[in-house]
């Protein structure tokens, strides 16, 4: 009689199950990455999680008029950037996950959040897998004095969390992280496929059966996804990605996926020496240290979300020693700037092939919005041409293949931006001057729209 099988091949990086070891995985396209890994039983899984969390009744289905959305079903996390990228607030009974490098920050905005949802009345739960009581008091002790129902677990064992919170009923819980936990019933280690899905399935039993809002950290590996788990990203109703350069002050937390809200939204914190602090204005943060008079800069306006953000966009452009020339993008898709090149070799007939070229979102800052062309291009114009744009002027437009301006959205927010940190030029695309109302910032800003790269250059 043929052996049973009790392993599976499972993608780390998506989850997708197969019976055999395959070289790419064909959900997700990536390259060896199954691994061999016991199954959970089916019978296992069910009871234990019917069998525990929820006892099985008649369901009672219902209209949607019986369906009462209730306003104030959203709590404020005390943290406004956090909430805009929640959409909101705290939606009560979801899952949040927030992903992330190590050392990034995500346990110190967690327990940050934790510490004001408590001191507004909220009972709250921290567990975690991965410091002792000691350590996380530590952590704690920098950010300040903690007042209400606050409290810790060290624990690794989802079996006893369960229990744990079944009998505390917490309002909020905190896992840290979903890497360490495991259940009894799945064979493999703690941090693969199978244990981190189970994981998480537990955990949306809990808050859904409960009514407790489950936060779930979770590492990004080398690779750039959790690690096991994109697996979680479907099974939650948020995912937040906490990001930033580890060598720059700031981190950015921004909406991947939202049941409850808009998924662009980004927030700014900043990290300090007693915990995150919020940015109310990134423009401004972003900015700071701008070099005055520098040619091979332009401040360009992006979007996240509904937010308006400055950047500074930098351009070095050297005589190259090569026969192919070096081209790097730090910050931007460097596709698109050697696209841009192009158009300028084309379209303009600088020689762009006999130079090398580095462009930078200055401060570390990731953005590729197609808004951000014209300003790269002008940068690169200034920085062949070592000719410094006026730095009180704002660029923005997209660039199409002909060289032409091509409109953006949200225009006149962009613009109301600049006015707000004191710019008083800029070159936005002659279509978007034409659609807007310019009543608004008369004599405060002087407005230069333009229908191609020329025009834009010439400017300059
Ligand atoms: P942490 O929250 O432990 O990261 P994660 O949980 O994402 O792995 O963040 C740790 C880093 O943050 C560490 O390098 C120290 C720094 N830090 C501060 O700069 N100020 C602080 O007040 C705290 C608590 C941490
Ligand atoms: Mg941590």
């Amino acid at each position: 009689m043929a052996k049973a099988r009790n392993t599976a091949f499972f993608c780390k990086e998506c989850g997708f199950e197969s019976a055999r070891w395959l070289g790419q995985c064909p959900a997700c396209r990536e390259w060896n990455t199954f691994v061999e890994e016991p199954v959970v039983s089916r019978e296992a899984a069910k009871t234990a999680a019917v069998g525990k969390v929820r006892p099985l009744k008649k369901a009672v289905p219902l209209k949607l008029g019986e369906i009462s959305i209730e306003e104030n079903d959203r709590t404020p996390t005390g943290f406004d950037e956090l909430d805009r990228v929640l959409g909101g607030g705290l939606v009560d009974g979801s899952l949040v996950l927030v992903g992330g490098d190590p050392g990034i920050g995500k346990s110190t905005l967690l327990l940050q959040v934790c510490r004001s949802l408590s001191a507004a009345g909220k009972k709250v739960l921290y567990i975690s897998g991965e410091e002792s009581l000691k350590q996380i008091k530590l952590r704690a002790s920098r950010i300040g004095e903690v007042t209400g129902a606050l409290s810790f677990l060290c624990e690794t064992s989802l079996d006893v969390i369960q229990e744990t919170i079944l009998a505390e009923k917490p309002d909020v819980a905190v896992i840290d992280s979903i890497q360490t936990m495991y259940r009894e019933e799945v064979a493999s280690a703690p941090g693969s496929v199978s244990q981190v899905r189970e994981s998480t399935n537990l955990l949306m039993q809990i808050a859904k059966g409960e009514g407790v809002t489950i936060f779930i950290v979770g590492h990004v590996t080398k690779e750039g996804v959790v690690a096991g788990p994109r697996v979680l990203e479907h099974m939650v109703d948020t995912v937040l990605y906490f990001e930033g350069d580890r060598h720059a002050s700031y981190r950015i937390l921004r909406g991947v996926k939202n049941r409850f809200g808009s998924t662009n939204e980004i927030g700014v914190f900043e990290m300090r020496e007693q915990g995150l602090a919020e940015v109310e204005n990134p423009s401004e943060f972003m900015l700071a240290g701008r070099p005055e008079g520098a040619s091979g800069a332009a401040v360009a306006c992006a979007m996240e979300g509904t937010r308006p953000i400055l950047l500074e966009v930098q351009a070095l452009v050297t005589q190259s020693n090569l026969g192919i020339p070096r081209r790097t993008a730090a910050g931007t898709d460097a596709n698109r700037v050697n696209l841009l090149m192009a158009v300028l070799e084309k379209r303009c007939r600088y020689e762009m092939g006999r130079y090398d070229a580095y462009v930078n979102i200055a401060g570390g800052m990731k953005m590729s919005e197609p808004a951000l062309d014209l300003a790269i291009v002008i940068a690169l114009v200034s920085s062949l041409k070592d000719k410094p744009l006026d730095e009180r002027t704002v660029v923005f437009g997209e660039v199409g293949l002909s060289g032409e301006v091509r409109a953006v959205s949200l225009a006149d927010q962009r613009v109301r931006e600049a006015v707000k940190l004191g710019f008083t030029g800029c070159i936005l695309p002659q279509i978007c001057l034409e659609k807007m109302d310019t009543s608004a910032f008369a004599g405060r800003i002087r407005l230069t729209g333009v229908r191609n790269v020329r025009e834009a250059i010439a400017v300059l």
